[in-house]
């Protein structure tokens, strides 16, 4: 069975009642619990509080969210109830480039519509999003493929140094799999094309503090397929990786700046200095949706912080003193030299910099 027919879907579209319906993923995994949103501000909170997560998953969520208000509005409003549902989602959260490519998408509806064909807004809006969402499938679907080939050159240059390495070792950071993603995820989608062509694999996931999207979703998707996970503590990456288990480090990406800088979950810095302390590749898998060359480099991707009550969430009593103060940003920048490649929908971005990035970027334009 494939990994989209064994795992429950993490957003829809309703049609017979025109709501989104999400996956609640701060539920998960004690319980597989659906939410439906009728209004723009649901959708608003969902991506906020983290049932929808992941770049590409909020993107989608956002664009079906803007369809709400269109089928919402009064007559008369659906223009600029569409644009201003577009101006709120996109305040929802602030680093993933995804959100905003969609939310870009779907203006682009809006403002090809002519105001005396207001009547096709909502059906042109509805079909934006549905596109957006099966483009997704397919950019997850790509890069399993291109980064199935990448593990199979990884794993030749270390079987003939090293010997034979069966199941492949792959450490992860946070969750970067379907339950991110429209399809089979960026991160995991090489793992997944991997073990479907029948070899073996072991995924090492980091817990992720302070959310635990490691832990609590990595761990129970890959389960849920039959790939086996072990869970670790995100400071126990270093003895893992000193100890020869790991082939390669495969994390997503929420922006990729120009310079091939790569904004991720916080965490995937050290880990990705630490990989390179230790000679195993740390991978990059993103579909071009997540690139803003906009950005000249990681220092202009903006930074979510998060409450300081997520540093005491999970514990039966919290483990910080009164009045303690907190720093609790959401993602880090790891810069490009410490990357080996990014696994993209059209190819694979060998040791990235602005000059391969731009390459990479002019080819895949060419090819569209
Ligand atoms: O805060 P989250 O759970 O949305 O963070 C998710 C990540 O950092 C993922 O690695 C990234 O969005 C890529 S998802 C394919």
């Amino acid at each position: 069975m494939s990994v989209e027919a064994i795992l429950p879907k993490v957003i829809e579209w309703e049609r017979e009642t025109g709501r989104v319906i999400v996956l609640d993923q701060t539920r998960l995994p004690s319980e597989v619990t659906f939410i439906a949103c009728d209004q723009v501000a649901q959708v608003w909170d969902a991506i906020r509080r983290l049932c929808v997560r992941g770049a590409p998953a909020i993107g989608v969520a956002a664009a079906y969210g803007v369809c709400l208000a269109a089928g919402r509005a009064a007559r008369g409003e659906w223009r600029a109830d569409s644009l201003a549902a577009i101006e709120h989602l996109a305040t929802s959260r602030p680093t993933a480039v995804n959100l905003f490519w969609a939310l870009d998408r779907m203006r682009a509806q809006v403002e090809s519509t002519a105001a005396d064909e207001d009547g096709l807004l909502f059906g042109r809006l509805l079909d934006e999003a549905l596109r957006i969402h099966e483009e997704d499938r397919q950019l997850c679907a790509a890069i399993g493929r291109f980064g199935a080939g990448l593990l199979e050159r990884t794993l030749a240059t270390i079987d003939a140094t090293s010997g034979p390495t069966e199941p492949i070792g792959i450490l992860t950071h946070c969750n970067a799999g379907a339950l991110a993603t429209g399809g089979i995820g960026t991160a995991l989608a090489p793992v997944y094309e991997w073990f479907s062509r029948g070899k073996t694999v072991h995924v090492f996931a980091d817990e992720t503090r302070p959310l635990l999207q490691g832990a609590r979703l990595t761990a129970w998707e890959l389960r849920q397929v039959g790939i086996p996970v072990t869970v670790l503590a995100d400071s126990a990456a270093g003895s893992l990786l000193a100890s020869g288990r790991i082939s390669a480090v495969l994390v997503g990406a929420d922006r990729i700046a120009a310079s091939g800088d790569v904004a991720n979950k916080v965490g995937t810095y050290p880990l990705a200095v630490l990989a390179r302390q230790h000679g195993v590749p740390l991978f990059v898998s993103a579909p071009h949706s997540t690139f803003d060359l906009t950005l000249r480099d990681g220092a202009a991707i903006p930074i979510e912080h998060r409450s300081g009550d997520e540093l005491s969430a999970g514990f039966a009593r919290s483990p910080l003193p009164a009045g303690c103060e907190f720093w609790n940003p959401a993602f880090d920048v790891t810069p490009a030299r410490w990357i080996s490649a990014i696994i993209t929908d059209t190819g694979v971005i060998e040791s990235p910099d602005t000059e391969r990035v731009r390459r990479w970027h002019d080819a895949a334009i060419a090819g569209r």
